[in-house]
């Protein structure tokens, strides 16, 4: 007998389907899991209001905003980095409020407004806090830039002219890895005076 992982798990594979097959009929057993063990997920289907257009997606229970999002709509700008609800990267706004779509499931905003950095501008049509922040070089790799970029429109939206300390709270729940944070809170600052009409870009 060669003792090796390999042949290990073979064994334990084979140990596993003579249980199953020792147990009685298979077609009884998938039909009828046994108490304990995840039942099948169901498949959902709902209008998503992205950017003003409501678009049809297709999910699981389990499915988080960000998949439908980027994978079964495209919206590939928003992006996911940590996964697990701490860097804010894949923020969103749900009815003009900030969320982490990675930890938000899709069900939660089914039927909500969401808007993400493709209603924010784009290459023909910058937004303000997209001019603003490519003069001062807010977005060094990237990564962190969707993010935040909507959540300070959120708080833009509320109040034209925040001081550095509103924009900095508005703003904590996002890491930038290549320590931007002085020109974001600048970008946001000045975009203030652009969008009050103090100030041209
Ligand atoms: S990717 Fe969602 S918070 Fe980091
Ligand atoms: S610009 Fe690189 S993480 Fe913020």
């Amino acid at each position: 007998m060669n003792y090796s992982r390999r042949n290990f798990l073979k064994a334990a594979g084979s140990g596993v389907a003579l249980t199953a097959l020792g147990g009685g009929s298979m077609l009884a057993a998938v039909a009828s899991p046994a108490p304990g063990l995840p039942v099948p997920m169901t498949k959902e289907k709902a209008i998503f209001i992205l950017n003003g257009k409501p678009l049809v997606a297709e999910y699981e229970a389990r499915t988080t905003l960000w998949e439908v999002i980027a994978v079964k709509l495209g919206l590939t700008g928003t992006t996911r980095s940590c996964n697990r609800a701490s860097c804010g990267a894949c923020s969103v706004l749900i009815d003009g409020t900030p969320f982490y779509s990675c930890h938000t499931l899709a069900m939660e905003a089914a039927g909500k407004k969401i808007f993400t950095i493709e209603g924010l501008g784009d290459e023909k049509n910058l937004h303000p806090l997209q001019k603003v922040g490519y003069l001062y070089m807010a977005a060094d790799c990237g990564f962190c830039t969707a993010g935040w970029s909507v959540t300070a429109k959120a708080l833009l939206d509320k109040n034209q002219n925040p001081s550095e300390d509103e924009v900095r709270s508005a703003l904590a729940g996002h890491i930038c890895r290549c320590a931007a944070y002085p020109a974001i809170v600048r970008t946001v600052m000045d975009t203030g005076a652009v969008l009050r009409g103090e100030a041209e870009v």
